[in-house]
């Protein structure tokens, strides 16, 4: 089967496999970090309970909590019903069944949500949404967008991912992208025209393996400097 999103939806990851998804070191986690479409991920409440420097940037941050948890609710059936029809295009290993996985997701995004309403007071969760972005040059070492960029390669233009990657380049010294395949786990048409996009603009950009996969064959991300 194909899996379809008419459009993007809330959905969060941990602390843990952002580490793991950007392969983020120790050095990483001191830099002044910028969450690009982390949306309801646990990301940034784990990492500022463990002293990190974190912005989240999305535009779902226009919501109140409870807006946020009603759309979570309203989407979550879908996306667990997708991926049960879909099972063979990921790994059940570290999460072992689909069932997990929506307990898993579900654990980081009430996280989220019970760290909203601090995070907003205290500017870490700011609205806003790619190509366009509330910040000034290079305001940040380290930008990360997760499963935004390439993942929605059938509802967002290649003309999109150009210019969002420039604005994430505008705003932070180093970006970092993953992963690199649409949402039926195949890499993305894009990848290639944006690396040889980006090497036109004199950016270094590199694909790196990285020690997460849970979509088939998503093992790598995009690092741009
Ligand atoms: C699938 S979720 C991923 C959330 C998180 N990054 C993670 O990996 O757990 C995609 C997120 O992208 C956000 N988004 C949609 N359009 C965006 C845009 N133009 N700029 C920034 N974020 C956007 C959505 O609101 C949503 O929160």
């Amino acid at each position: 089967m194909t899996i379809v999103y008419p459009d993007i939806k809330p959905w969060g990851r941990s602390f843990k496999e952002y580490v793991r998804m950007f392969n983020l070191t120790p050095d990483d986690l001191e830099r002044k970090i910028l969450g690009c479409g982390d949306g309801p991920a646990s990301f940034n409440a784990e990492f500022t309970e463990r002293g990190g420097n974190i912005i989240s940037v999305d535009p779902v941050y226009f919501f109140s909590a409870d807006q946020i948890r009603q759309r979570i609710h309203e989407t979550y059936n879908y996306i667990i019903d997708q991926t049960r029809k879909n099972q063979d295009k990921f790994i059940w290993q570290e999460i072992g069944s689909v069932e997990e996985l929506g307990r898993i997701r579900m654990s980081a995004m009430e996280k989220f949500l019970k760290d909203f309403s601090e995070g907003v007071m205290q500017k870490r969760y700011i609205p806003g949404e790619l190509p366009f972005l509330p910040f000034k040059d290079k305001e940040f070492d380290l930008a990360l967008c997760s499963h935004l960029l390439f993942l929605y390669t059938d509802n967002l233009s290649l003309e999109f991912h150009l210019k969002s990657i420039e604005e994430l380049c505008r705003v932070s010294n180093e970006v970092r992208v993953f992963p690199l395949q649409d949402v039926n786990a195949d890499r993305s048409s894009y990848v290639e025209p944006v690396i040889n996009f980006l090497r036109t603009k004199n950016q270094d950009v590199k694909e790196i393996k990285v020690a997460y996969e849970f979509q088939k064959g998503g093992n790598t991300m995009l690092r741009i400097c």
